[in-house]
């Protein structure tokens, strides 16, 4: 027993393995009501200057981390995106920054899975060594992008019910890549900032082995850190002026307008494939520090009574690293499942303070549905 934990243990951390045996993590399986809560940690951006401010700010942000957990005691977290600020790291530990960023998860026992975002490529930054990193921890469900699929990220999760092996729904990872190729050229920024084609070849092809593994659509959702550019239609067509909020769509909106993949067009092929996946439920992405609403997918230009999906959302920014002051929080999901294994979920900010905002059912009515403005500085700062 013990040395078959001793190896199995060395099999999770040796730098040597760099296929992931999450085969022999647990399975992600639901609470005895059924439910499934994560909390999402957006844009955390350790390591920002070393020798002055940036070490208060990493403390700061662990704080938001615990004061999170333990007011959430999320049942799993998904670390979407821009870990560390990756220009400001040394090329002799800038992989390191990783141990502290996820020491609040060690501590809590909560296990998760990542994505990368821009600021984790650089030229002292190495996406794949960050990669490696994080494959040491027994928590990191974090998986490698399989041969021939670019990039890292690029991966899906099961969730499963507490007492069959049968699973109930899906948790897509996708890698939006950007940022700057390790020890090429300072400040080169020259990796494509979307998520390529071929991964939404991959991303189909695997939802057509699923389905025939588990003879039907699971229900599903998505994590990418720079959002579609689904989203900034949204943001010009149904959602109100910067820093106002919608009383449909609540949430801060002060990104304006907001950052998304590539110029416009490289991500379509991704977008038609998250829009043909029958029960991709939502899509939630941060990169853009200054927005946290959800909205709905855009098919009927400015058609605020479309029911349309996948929802689209912005996380939370959780850190005091990387721009903007905005007070910092983190968005929760509550997955809730029936009988029969049909999905729904609730999602809400919880602030470094403690309150909870911008809480909404991201259901069939969600547009129509009329939710109160929220006003004073959780909301508007
Ligand atoms: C750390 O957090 C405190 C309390 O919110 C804040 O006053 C301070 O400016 C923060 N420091 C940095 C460097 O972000
Ligand atoms: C890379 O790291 C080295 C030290 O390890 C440092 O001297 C240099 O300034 C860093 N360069 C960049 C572009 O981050
Ligand atoms: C990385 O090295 C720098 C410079 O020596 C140091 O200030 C910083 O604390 C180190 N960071 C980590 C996470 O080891
Ligand atoms: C951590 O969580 C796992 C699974 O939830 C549990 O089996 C284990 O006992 C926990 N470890 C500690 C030290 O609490
Ligand atoms: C609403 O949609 C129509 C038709 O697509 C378009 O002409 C108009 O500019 C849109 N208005 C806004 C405010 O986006
Ligand atoms: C969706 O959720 C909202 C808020 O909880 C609720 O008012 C509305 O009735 C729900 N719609 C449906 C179709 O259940």
């Amino acid at each position: 027993m013990l040395l078959t934990a001793l190896i199995s243990r060395w099999l999770v951390a040796s730098p040597f393995f760099s296929i992931r045996a999450t085969e022999s993590q647990p399975k992600l399986r639901l609470d005895a009501n059924n439910e499934f809560h994560i909390a999402i940690f957006s844009d955390l951006h350790y390591g920002e200057e070393e020798d002055g401010w940036g070490i208060t700010q990493d403390v700061n942000s662990t704080r938001v981390m615990n004061n999170i957990l333990n007011s959430e005691k999320p049942d799993f977290v998904v670390l979407n995106g821009d870990l560390i600020t990756g220009e400001n790291t040394f090329l002799t530990n800038s992989t390191k920054y990783l141990g502290v960023v996820v020491t609040p998860l060690v501590e809590h026992n909560v296990s998760w899975a990542s994505t990368y975002g821009n600021h984790d490529s650089q030229y002292n930054l190495s996406r794949e060594a960050l990669y490696q990193e994080e494959a040491r921890y027994a928590l990191s469900y974090t998986q490698h992008s399989p041969d021939g699929v670019p990039a890292i990220t690029n991966y899906y999760l099961l969730l499963f019910p507490q007492n069959t092996d049968t699973p109930l729904a899906v948790l897509w990872f996708f890698d939006s890549q950007g940022g700057a190729p390790f020890q090429t050229t300072a400040d080169s920024e020259s990796i494509p900032n979307w998520v390529e084609p071929s991964i939404a070849t991959w991303f189909t092809s695997e939802q057509a082995v699923l389905k025939t593994r588990y003879k039907k659509d699971l229900p599903s959702l998505a994590f990418v850190h720079i959002p579609p550019t689904a989203f900034i239609t949204v943001q010009n067509n149904l959602l109100p002026n910067s820093g106002e909020e919608s009383a449909h769509f609540p949430g801060l909106n002060d990104d304006v307008p907001l950052a998304y993949e590539g110029t416009g067009w490289q991500d379509v092929p991704f977008m038609q494939a998250l829009v043909d996946t029958p029960g991709l439920h939502s899509v939630y992405s941060g990169h853009d520090h200054g927005d946290a609403w959800c909205a709905n997918w855009p098919t009927g230009a400015n058609d605020t009574k479309g029911v349309s999906s996948p929802h689209v959302c912005f996380c939370k920014h959780t850190s005091y690293g990387g721009y903007g002051n905005w007070n910092r929080g983190s968005r929760n999901l509550r997955l809730s499942f029936t009988e029969d294994g049909s999905m729904a979920v609730d999602t809400w900010v919880r602030m470094e303070n403690g309150e909870i905002v911008q809480s909404v059912s991201l259901n069939s009515t969600y547009g129509t549905d009329v939710y109160p403005l929220e006003d004073g500085e959780n909301y508007s700062v």
